[in-house]
């Protein structure tokens, strides 16, 4: 009998250029992220399979089995940007950013956002009266910013699309996005889109958590059915590169964990800052070019989702309480990859209602209302909301000064 029978190796194309491209890793069984569900529904949940692996050819991190689009953003879309104070001044930085040093000597500047969620960027525009537009596939979510008077368009961006919002409003002076560009698996059509949209010397702007902060922090949970890429320079550059434009500059952010903020022009249209240079250097140097160096990568998050279930089981020999903090996409991924059950942990807490009354994707542990944490402080609480950390510290200190202790698992698992 051949020893590789029992074997599977998936092979499959590229997203990006087509090139074949073989997992490396493979988390189990994983439901859909923001999928936050009913009693009723958990007999007919979605699962899918989630290997991950890296282009040889253009270096793009990606997703290798992803459940369709309207799986995942739909009219029950559960996640809400506005609810972070820290995001609301983040985007609001973010916007700033944009107006101070690209739109301020333009005339009658037009900018649109992808994935616009409830308004929290665009709005910094609308007040400032600066035209602009937002598409956001998911309804209940887009209704928001409706309703608060910034111009939204219900659909998915594409070439069409960009053609005919340019016959429309005319052509881009900046197109924006936030934790958009790696949720959509058919980027190729959007770069189209772009290229279609954005004026000769219109910028683009985008940000989206980092492949190398995923790697040299474990932040594995980074990893879930929306997120087809962690992007890196080079991935970006190639992207970008195919339909004549390039990468000019790039800023590390704090947000998620660390996420990467790019600026992107038509070709030969404006210098290129050594930021690129430098970051890309980094980049070869901490490994992301090379298929071979993911090896570590794997062996850290086994480490990590060892570590943290253990934790949690002697926590539970003991007798003690553990409930959830944040109902996070990213606590999906940890969740179900770890092993985490109902049995660890009582509850999440989290401070989005339509989240509240609900069950999580896959363990099904209940998600309750924030408010009802300090009437019921467990012994541990465990934060899922971690790239919030100086936020909720802030506001959770009674929790502590009644005793309750953190578990965290960034850095690395432990108490704090
Ligand atoms: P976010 O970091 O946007 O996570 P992800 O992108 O992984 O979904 O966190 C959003 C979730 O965290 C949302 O469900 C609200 C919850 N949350 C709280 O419950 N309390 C808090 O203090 C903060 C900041 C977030």
């Amino acid at each position: 009998m051949n020893h590789h029978s029992n074997q599977i190796i998936r092979i499959s194309c590229c997203h990006i250029c087509g090139y074949n491209i073989d997992s490396f890793m493979n988390f189990g069984r994983m439901p859909i992220a923001n999928g936050f569900l009913k009693k009723e529904k958990f007999n007919s949940e979605y699962f899918f399979d989630m290997q991950v692996a890296l282009c040889d050819n253009c270096k793009m991190f990606q997703l290798i089995n992803q459940p369709e689009p309207k799986q995942m953003f739909n009219e029950n879309y559960a996640f809400f940007s506005g609810t972070s104070k820290l995001m609301v001044n983040h985007f609001k930085d973010f916007s700033n950013h944009v107006i101070d040093d690209y739109l301020k000597d333009k005339d009658n500047p037009f900018v649109v956002e992808i994935g616009s969620n409830d308004g929290i960027m665009l709005k910094n525009f609308a007040q400032k009266g600066i035209r602009h537009l937002g598409i956001e596939p998911s309804a209940n979510v887009a209704q928001v910013a409706i309703d608060q008077g910034i111009n939204t368009t219900v659909e998915f961006f594409d070439k069409s699309l960009a053609e005919r919002i340019v016959s429309e409003h005319g052509q881009a002076d900046a197109y924006i996005a936030a934790n958009v560009m790696c949720h959509i698996p058919n980027i190729n059509s959007i770069v189209e889109g772009i290229k279609v949209l954005l004026k000769s010397d219109g910028i683009v702007i985008f940000e989206d958590p980092y492949l190398g902060n995923v790697i040299e922090k474990t932040t594995y949970d980074q990893i879930y059915d929306e997120h087809t890429f962690l992007f890196s320079i080079h991935s970006i550059q190639y992207l970008f590169n195919q339909y004549g434009m390039e990468v000019i500059d790039v800023e590390p952010q704090e947000s998620h964990g660390g996420s990467m903020r790019y600026f992107i022009t038509h070709k030969g249209k404006k210098s290129v800052h050594n930021t690129v240079s430098n970051q890309l250097e980094y980049e070869v140097n901490i490994g992301l070019t090379k298929v071979d160096s993911f090896s570590q990568f794997k062996e850290n998050c086994e480490k990590y989702r060892t570590n943290l279930l253990a934790l949690l089981n002697d926590i539970k020999n003991e007798g003690k309480t553990i409930a959830g903090y944040a109902a996070t996409s990213k606590s999906t991924t940890i969740i179900n990859y770890c092993g985490i059950t109902a049995d660890h942990l009582d509850c999440i807490y989290d401070t989005t209602p339509i989240k509240q009354g609900k069950f999580s994707p896959g363990a099904h542990i209940p998600v309750k209302p924030h408010n009802e944490f300090k009437d019921n402080y467990p012994d541990y609480a465990l934060l899922f909301g971690y790239n919030h950390e100086k936020e909720i510290m802030a506001k959770e200190q009674e929790f502590v000064k009644q005793g309750g202790k953190w578990i965290t698992y960034v850095p690395e698992v432990k108490i704090i």
